[in-house]
């Protein structure tokens, strides 16, 4: 019987699940097929995330669960992907015996063969990082669904010191932008009404002249019904130009996700981010003039080396001045290679947890005032499905990434632009009723003309 049952588990950022479609996509080609049951599966894969330790941790834990599983079925192939084997490379086979393959995120067109190697009784190891790979020309494997993602540019050559990720997805490059807009058609044609272009520094896109504004309006023209979304933008890149085509073009998203990491110049020093927070806040006045509504979410890290309690006001207070609509937070974790690494890590432990919690405190009641805000609002929504709590209501997304839900009404299928008046809304959802179809592809080409 042939061995070619694949069973895959992701972890960590959007890029990793735009990772793991391509990795499929080549096994697939090469025979194989996807289960959704582990126990069922001849090789066990899991994409893996090095950000932060807890990640880390988080999956040798569910390597211990497929160690239970591989002493059942001891020819079981188990694999690690992505960050972590990049990072920790042959340590992994060397102090977790149940590794028989090892793949970084540059080697995944080798699989097929490590995988083999694996089969022969030996540990498939590919960990070498490229400066020129992109998977341009392979077709990701997705199931059928109203979103995808395609990643456009790999790797990071921004070197922020806090960050493991120039180390495990390496130097800087860009697909394709005509690749690009090809797999947008083939999605628009599938019935897809939402693509997030996705890369470490997106905003750093350059194929042949055409920059990251370029690609946008590029892939905006595919089908004018399609939502395009993109993250994640660093502050020093986002362009003018940028700007102006978001707001050009209706469906590109009005939202940007801009990590701010610090409100402090000196740590935002210290963690080489390479711009003020005056230049930070320059851009978000910027932004909002051109883009009328625009929102905005962030990342933030609590607890850098050295970071004082008035540090930690100066990033409370940059929260409270752009206001965000939602945003990712963190406590600074050391990342061995890092800069950052070698600086002490001095804000002790409980420390950072109170101002952690400090910070999402304060977002929750901003998340909470802005949805307030639009209680008697209309809001234009993508109808994602039925909502995961009941099926007596439909739930779906605004521009800006709010979730919105609303009862069930006659007539309205998933892949729908409704409008909804708003009624009611908590820090984190917005209720209301439907009010009418909208017709959004002649509504934007409305408002192109
Ligand atoms: N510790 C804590 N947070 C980190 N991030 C990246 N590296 C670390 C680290 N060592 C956060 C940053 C980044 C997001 C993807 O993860 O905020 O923007
Ligand atoms: Fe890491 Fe900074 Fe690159 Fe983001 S921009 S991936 S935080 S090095």
């Amino acid at each position: 019987m042939q061995k070619n049952k694949i069973y895959i588990e992701t972890y960590g950022c959007q890029m990793n699940l735009a990772d793991t479609e391509i990795v499929l996509g080549i096994l697939k080609n090469k025979g194989y097929t996807v289960t959704k049951d582990a126990e069922d599966a001849d090789v066990v894969l899991v994409n893996t995330c090095s950000i932060r330790d807890n990640a880390e941790q988080r999956i040798y834990g569910r390597l211990g669960n497929f160690k239970t599983l591989k002493d059942k079925k001891p020819d079981l192939v188990v694999g690690i992907l992505g960050c972590m084997a990049e990072r920790l490379r042959k340590d992994l086979v060397e102090d977790k015996s149940i590794v028989d393959v090892v793949v970084g995120p540059d080697e995944y067109r080798r699989l097929p063969e490590l995988i083999d190697v694996a089969y022969n009784g030996d540990k498939g190891i590919g960990v070498k990082l490229s400066r020129t790979e992109t998977y341009d020309d392979i077709l990701p494997y997705r199931e059928d669904g109203l979103q995808a993602w395609i990643s456009v540019m790999r790797g990071c050559d921004k070197f922020c010191t806090f960050c493991v990720v120039p180390f495990t997805r390496g130097r800087e490059r860009s697909r394709e932008l005509d690749s690009i807009v090809t797999e947008v058609k083939q999605l628009s044609e599938r019935g897809f009404k939402e693509v997030t272009l996705l890369g470490q520094n997106v905003n750093s896109y350059n194929d042949e002249g055409n920059d990251f504004a370029d690609l946008l309006a590029a892939c905006a023209k595919v089908d004018r019904s399609m939502r395009i979304r993109f993250t994640t933008s660093h502050p020093q890149d986002l362009s003018d130009k940028l700007l102006y085509t978001i707001a050009e073009n209706p469906n590109i998203c009005n939202y940007i996700h801009l990590p701010v990491q610090s409100g402090s110049n000196r740590i935002l020093e210290l963690m080489n981010r390479t711009y003020t927070i005056e230049h930070y806040l320059n851009l978000i006045d910027k932004a909002r003039k051109i883009i009328p509504g625009v929102s905005f979410s962030t990342d933030i890290i609590a607890g850098f080396p050295t970071e004082t309690y008035e540090d930690h006001v100066m990033t409370l207070d940059v929260m409270r001045q752009v206001r965000y609509d939602g945003a990712f937070m963190f406590k600074y974790s050391p990342r061995e290679g890092t800069k950052a690494y070698r600086m002490k890590d001095d804000v002790p432990e409980d420390v950072k947890s109170k101002r952690l919690q400090e910070i999402i405190d304060l977002q929750q009641q901003i998340s909470f005032e802005i949805n307030q805000e639009l209680i008697g609002t209309e809001e234009i929504v993508l109808v994602e499905g039925k909502s995961r709590k009941s099926d007596k209501f439909f739930a779906g997304r605004t521009d800006s990434n709010k979730v919105v839900i609303f009862p069930v009404t006659e007539g309205i299928n998933e892949g729908d632009y409704v409008k909804v008046k708003i009624n009611r809304a908590t820090q984190a959802t917005l209720f209301g009723d439907y009010v009418e179809h909208i017709d959004i592809r002649n509504d934007n080409l409305a408002l192109i003309a």
